[in-house]
């Protein structure tokens, strides 16, 4: 029997309810496979802020330390929003907990189902299959993390500097990332990057070209300038499979890629670090794309599929459950293809609430 030990970080807005649901998702395929699930819950972001002073609690932390992998929910909201920025939840939760675990490679699949095209803002002409691509983000380098970072008077002026590092090793362990997630799907990886302009793009781009070369000649690798990247991601998503990119670049075309996608309710992603669990399988960071959505809060009607695919993710990559996480994405998948839809993707049709739907995929989950 195996044992599943990780930590439940709801957070704010949407997270409590929508996790809700993926646990019990989660406990359904658990009783059904003999897995046992060894998991305590704790506060993160806002509700950190209010009942430990901290939006990433110590407390929090170190269950996490203890913990195979995070189950992560979103955080923010309005009441938070004044504080300085450095305090907000986002921030102080989310890029310290990516540095503790050094969690430096960040998946996030675009995935569109043709049934839902009318959901995203393309042509669905250009889209007749709907979208399937996934974008493989360096998040524990470049501008957000390199020194110095900081706000200085100058000469009666006042100053402010980022600065964006890349080592080689950094680049060759998130490219392995990119090829190995290519040799699961279609075989081709574009590297996105500024190399016309960026030192650390120079360095991007002939780090990845030599990598693959050396160690993985049968994939198709081209390289693309982030701007054209951005404007072919509107064109023609599906003209990529692996979209692969440095810290910043990935954070602004994720976000394209989540839009063109249709709703943040459907998109989940992967964090996975340099560490391994006590499984001898990356540590991981799970989480939905979308934010909290504080306007629909404590509502029942979040749509909860992003964070019950996150849980396959979960399943897939830190425990190495792939029967599991494949028979949770076909549940989504069949129960909204077959016409059970949270408001956000009903088109105006007959909606279902967030419970409604948890039981839905319920009722689909299937192993053989
Ligand atoms: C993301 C978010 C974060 C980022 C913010 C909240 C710090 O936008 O995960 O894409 O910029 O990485
Ligand atoms: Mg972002």
């Amino acid at each position: 029997m195996s044992h599943l030990s990780f930590t439940v970080l709801p957070g704010d807005g949407i997270g409590p309810e929508v996790m809700e649901v993926a646990l019990d998702v989660l406990k359904h395929v658990a009783s059904k496979r003999k897995l046992t699930l060894n998991y305590t819950t704790h506060d993160v972001g806002g509700v950190g802020i209010d009942n430990h002073g901290k939006a990433l609690p110590d407390s929090t932390l170190a269950a996490c330390r203890s913990a195979d992998a995070i189950l992560f929910g979103s955080v923010g909201g309005p009441k938070w929003e004044n504080l300085p920025p450095k305090e907000q939840p986002e921030r102080a939760a989310l890029l310290p907990l990516r540095k503790a675990f050094e969690l430096y490679a960040n998946i996030r699949p675009g995935l569109l189902y043709a049934e839902l095209a009318q959901a995203s803002p393309l042509k669905n002409e250009r889209i007749p299959n709907g979208i399937d691509i996934v974008c493989i983000r360096e998040l524990t380098g470049g501008i957000y993390f390199g020194l110095p970072k900081e706000t200085r008077e100058n000469g009666g002026d006042t100053m402010a500097i980022d600065t964006m590092v890349y080592k080689k090793s950094e680049i060759e362990r998130i490219a392995e990332v990119a090829a190995l997630t290519a040799l699961s799907r279609g075989k081709r990886v574009c590297s996105v990057d500024k190399a016309n302009v960026l030192e650390t793009s120079v360095l991007w781009r002939k780090t990845v070209k030599d990598y693959f070369s050396k160690r993985h000649p049968q994939l198709e690798l081209t390289h693309m300038y982030v701007d054209n990247a951005a404007m072919q991601l509107a064109r023609d998503p599906n003209q990529f499979d692996v979209l692969f990119t440095e810290n910043m670049f990935g954070d602004i075309l994720s976000d394209e890629m989540a839009v063109i996608c249709g709703s943040l309710g459907m998109l989940c992603s992967a964090s996975l670090g340099a560490l391994q669990n006590k499984l001898g399988k990356p540590f991981g960071l799970y989480e939905p794309a979308g934010g909290t959505a504080p306007d629909i809060a404590g509502k029942n009607i979040a749509n909860p599929c992003a964070q019950v695919l996150s849980v396959a993710m979960m399943l897939r990559y830190s425990f190495g459950l792939e029967e599991e996480a494949v028979a949770i994405e076909q549940a989504v998948r069949s129960a909204v293809t077959g016409g059970m839809r949270t408001a956000d993707i009903a088109f105006g049709g007959h909606s279902v609430g967030t419970q409604e739907m948890g039981v839905a995929i319920l009722n689909k989950l299937k192993f053989d």
